[in-house]
């Protein structure tokens, strides 16, 4: 069973999405921080962040096993993996490597911005998760400020909003909500609201099946 789910920035879709893998017993891939771990390696090297082979490089040598590095949460990582991931050669070289994961036998969650539409196009549930641009920059800067990195929150609502607009407006795998996700608005939730409101939505979403197909 594979489950996609997307939405922009600090909406809560890891939070939810690492829950449900849980819940379900599925492994979990946070589709960012392969993002995130290109842009990395680019600044790690000194290298512009539009040096688009070089960046491709970077993309095809990623390992799975390095994406606990905690710098890849820091603030100025989101900000360089929205840039690299704005080309579609990137984009490319990371997608056999999140079919490959998202194919494992048994299934799993994977969250980002272009599960539903590119990586997964038939994956069995799709959640579009989002909330508020002030909410957002809200939890983002709580997030950051727990982890020792002191901004100010204006300054992080308006890194939000540019991101978002970056993220939206490429040609290559825009963020959107695919036409079959359901929406869910987690402006006025909490972190276990929000797990539970998309468990309910993916478990409806998956009853029609298990009686229809017998199994
Ligand atoms: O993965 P994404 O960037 O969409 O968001 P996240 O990392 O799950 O959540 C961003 C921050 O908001 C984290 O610190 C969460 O604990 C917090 N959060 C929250 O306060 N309420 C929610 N309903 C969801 C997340
Ligand atoms: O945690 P947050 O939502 O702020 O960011 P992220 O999910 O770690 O993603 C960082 C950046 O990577 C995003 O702003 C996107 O530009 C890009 N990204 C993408 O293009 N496609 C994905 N499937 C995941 C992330």
């Amino acid at each position: 069973m594979i489950i996609a789910v997307d939405g922009p920035s600090a909406s809560g879709k890891g939070s939810v999405s690492r829950r449900i893998a849980a819940q379900l017993g599925l492994p979990y891939l946070d589709t960012g921080l392969l993002y995130r771990a290109v842009a990395r390696d680019m600044l790690d090297q000194g290298l512009p962040l539009d040096d688009e082979d070089a960046a491709v490089r970077a993309a095809k040598s990623l390992d799975l096993d390095g994406l606990d590095d905690p710098r890849l949460r820091e603030r100025r990582m989101g900000e360089a993996a929205s840039r690299v991931a704005a080309s579609p050669a990137v984009r490319e070289a990371l997608l056999e490597l999140q079919r490959d994961f998202a194919h494992r036998p048994g299934g799993a969650v994977l969250d980002g911005r272009d599960i539903g539409t590119v990586v997964c196009p038939g994956a069995d549930v799709k959640l579009y998760i989002t909330a508020s641009a002030e909410e957002r920059a809200h939890r983002r800067y709580l997030e950051l400020r727990d982890r020792g990195e002191h901004v100010d929150e204006d300054e992080i609502y308006q890194d939000i909003l540019k991101r978002d607009h970056r993220d939206q407006e490429r040609s290559a795998a825009p963020l959107r909500k695919a036409d079959d996700a359901h929406l869910l608005d987690t402006t006025n939730l909490d972190i276990e609201q929000a797990f539970k409101a998309a468990l309910g939505l993916i478990n409806a979403a998956r009853a029609p099946r298990r009686s229809g197909d017998g199994s």
